[in-house]
């Protein structure tokens, strides 16, 4: 049974102008079987927090810890990370010119498998994946990503979900972009791989469209670097309703008094 625990994570990220710290004490745990929406305003830390799980350099972790299975995440490579049953969907997914995408699956696949896949069974496999995707089978030799409309990057995503089969997946705003067939057909891909196994998903969104397709367990409010509020499914309806002034609000009102 997957479990990723967050206790108390601040990080910092390098600037210009010195270190800015970003994330100012996430708790969250997520459990196999579950999936967490996260919801926040623009800037609030939501893809920072993602990145810090994953290993992105950049981001300088200060305090806290992130636990897998009861593995410290933190002191795993990226690499590492990922065949410890972690993944990350980005917000904006990088292109890789000169790598194909079949080529980029086969070894992602082989690196977190522990051995490269069977190449009939493997052909299969990913001819499968993309259909049930829509994805054209020209994209197998196009370059990771490069010249992917947005929708098309959002979609190549989640194939990588499907086919690496992660104990947890963080989705960063995988619905952003999406039109309603694609919103559809994105959401029935990770709806299949939660219903793989006992995995446990973190959706980070800023649309309560998606919500009806992946039903969340758990809706948590983003805000200032750390969650504000954590509550059930109704909680994205109320945040539709009112907006994030509620939690913006409390924190200048926090660090006034
Ligand atoms: N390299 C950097 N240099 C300076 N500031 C940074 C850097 N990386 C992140 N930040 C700042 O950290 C804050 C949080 O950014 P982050 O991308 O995590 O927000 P977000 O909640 O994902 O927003 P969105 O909903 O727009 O995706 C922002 O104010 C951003 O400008
Ligand atoms: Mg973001």
């Amino acid at each position: 049974m997957a479990t990723l625990e967050i206790k108390d994570l601040h990080v910092s990220v390098n600037t210009d102008e010195g270190s800015k710290e970003i994330l100012k004490g996430v708790d969250l745990t997520i459990k196999a079987g579950e999936t967490h929406a996260i919801m926040g305003p623009n800037g609030s830390g939501k893809s920072t927090l993602s990145y810090a799980i994953a290993g992105h350099p950049k981001y300088e972790i200060t305090s806290g810890s992130v636990l897998l299975d009861g593995e410290d995440v933190l002191e795993m490579t990226v690499d590492e990370r990922a065949r410890a049953g972690l993944f990350l969907a980005m917000q904006y997914p990088v292109e890789v010119p000169g790598v194909s995408m079949s080529n980029f699956l086969r070894t992602a696949a082989t690196a977190v498998r522990g051995e490269a896949p069977k190449l009939r069974h493997w052909v299969k496999e990913v001819k499968e994946a993309m259909s049930e995707l829509d994805i054209d089978p020209t994209f197998a030799e196009r370059s990771v990503n490069e010249g992917f409309s947005g929708g098309e990057k959002k979609r190549h995503e989640i194939l990588q979900l499907g086919l690496l089969k992660p104990k947890v997946a963080i989705l960063d705003e995988t619905d952003s972009g999406l039109d309603v067939d694609a919103l559809r057909v994105v959401s029935e891909g990770v709806n299949r791989y939660k219903a793989s196994g006992d995995v446990g998903v973190m959706l980070i969104t800023h649309y309560t469209r998606i919500l009806k397709y992946i039903s969340p367990d758990f809706v948590h409010v983003f805000a200032n670097g750390r969650i504000a509020e954590s509550g059930g499914p109704e909680l994205a309806d109320q945040l539709e309703a009112e907006g994030y002034v509620k939690y913006i609000g409390k924190q200048e009102a926090a660090s006034i008094g």
